[in-house]
């Protein structure tokens, strides 16, 4: 493969969790490659879809109307096989034969470490589009269907508010974000939660008790309490915090549908710069990276930095739900 001149034939699949907006980022890609002259494959099935062949060319029609569409067109899935060398190797081969000279990646941390093994044990160009609701990737602000699954929660939470002023109750939300509490922590400050639980901060559950106790105290009887699935389970909080108190408790776990739903604009538009971007990269030459957007300003940030640096929590933002829930 002459690395000096442009690729012409790229791949592209969506991998491992899904989030909202990759589709939109799944057409960014078909449409700015086309546009660019070069042509796009598309895999079905993330990794396993490539170790099984499972290959459509992409035309701008491919793409058409699934801008505000959640999912991803090209299905996604976690595949023990790619783990395997011997997976990874089938995979290789499958975009050569197919003439594939370059393949973007939309996924979590998961695929990327994927990716990342593909270009060091084959030398096969690859660039990275974060996507995953967690926005657990380094590299970028954002990665694509965080703002979406932020808003779901939102959504939901704010009608869990009114029954749980109605009733004056202990309200125990439940949300993803694997084992970070990005997703939680968002939604607490959005939501004016009286208490956020993430994996990364150590809670004592009987120091929350007290603090509902204090809150009852000055007239609040109700209250909402985010959980990160990462930190605890809700219905574990919801029964502690019944027996401690005596107040009247409820849990509810909002699950999948936060990975779905249409994206919003935030998304939407991340997606389409990080697609194009992408595009731009690997049509350039450019390999073992990932796409990001930081401070509003497109970047790439080497695989190994990205894989290698974990994402922290901003303690302030922790400070001001408990600041402001008083
Ligand atoms: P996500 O990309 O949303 O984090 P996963 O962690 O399930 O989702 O990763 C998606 C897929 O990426 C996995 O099913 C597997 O095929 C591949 N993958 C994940 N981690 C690795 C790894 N360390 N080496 C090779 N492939 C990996
Ligand atoms: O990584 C995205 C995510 O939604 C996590 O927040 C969650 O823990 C996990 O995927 C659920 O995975 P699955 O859809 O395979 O059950």
């Amino acid at each position: 493969m002459d690395r000096s001149l442009p690729l012409k034939k790229i791949a592209v699949v969506t991998s491992g969790g899904d989030a909202p907006g990759m589709n939109a980022a799944v057409r960014a890609v078909v449409r700015s490659a086309l546009v660019k002259g070069a042509q796009v494959l598309g895999f079905a099935h993330g990794y396993r879809g490539i170790i099984g062949n499972e290959v459509r060319e992409m035309t701008s029609k491919s793409v058409g109307g699934i801008v505000s569409q959640g999912g991803t067109i090209l299905h996604t899935a976690r595949s023990p096989e790619f783990k395997k060398a011997e997976g990874r190797k089938q995979a290789h081969d499958v975009l050569i034969e197919n003439g594939a000279e370059g393949l973007i990646v939309i996924g979590g941390d998961g695929s990327l470490a994927g990716a990342k093994r593909l270009c060091d044990e084959f030398d096969f160009p690859v660039v990275g589009i974060p996507g995953s609701i967690d926005n657990d990737i380094s590299g970028t602000d954002f990665s694509i269907g965080f703002d979406t699954a932020v808003n779901t929660a939102v959504e939901a939470i704010d009608k869990i508010r009114d029954t749980a002023y109605s009733h004056e109750r202990v309200f125990v939300i439940e949300v993803m974000g694997r084992d970070n509490g990005f997703i939680a922590l968002e939604v607490a400050l959005s939501c004016g939660a009286e208490a956020c639980l993430i994996p990364e901060v150590p809670y004592r559950i009987d120091e929350v008790c007290e603090s509902l106790r204090n809150m009852r105290k000055r007239g609040k009887r109700s209250s909402i309490i985010v959980v990160a699935e990462g930190a605890a389970k809700a219905e574990d909080v919801q029964q502690f915090i019944a027996k401690q108190t005596g107040f009247e408790a409820r849990y509810t776990v909002l699950g999948h549908m936060q990975r779905g739903g249409r994206p919003t604009s935030f998304d939407r538009v991340l997606a389409l710069r990080l697609g194009v971007h992408a595009v731009e990269r690997i049509l350039q030459g450019h390999t073992a990276e990932m796409v990001g957007m930081e401070g509003g300003n497109l970047v790439a940030h080497p695989l190994s930095y990205v894989l290698g640096t974990e994402r922290t929590i901003d303690p302030d933002k922790l400070h001001l739900v408990a600041l402001i829930s008083q």
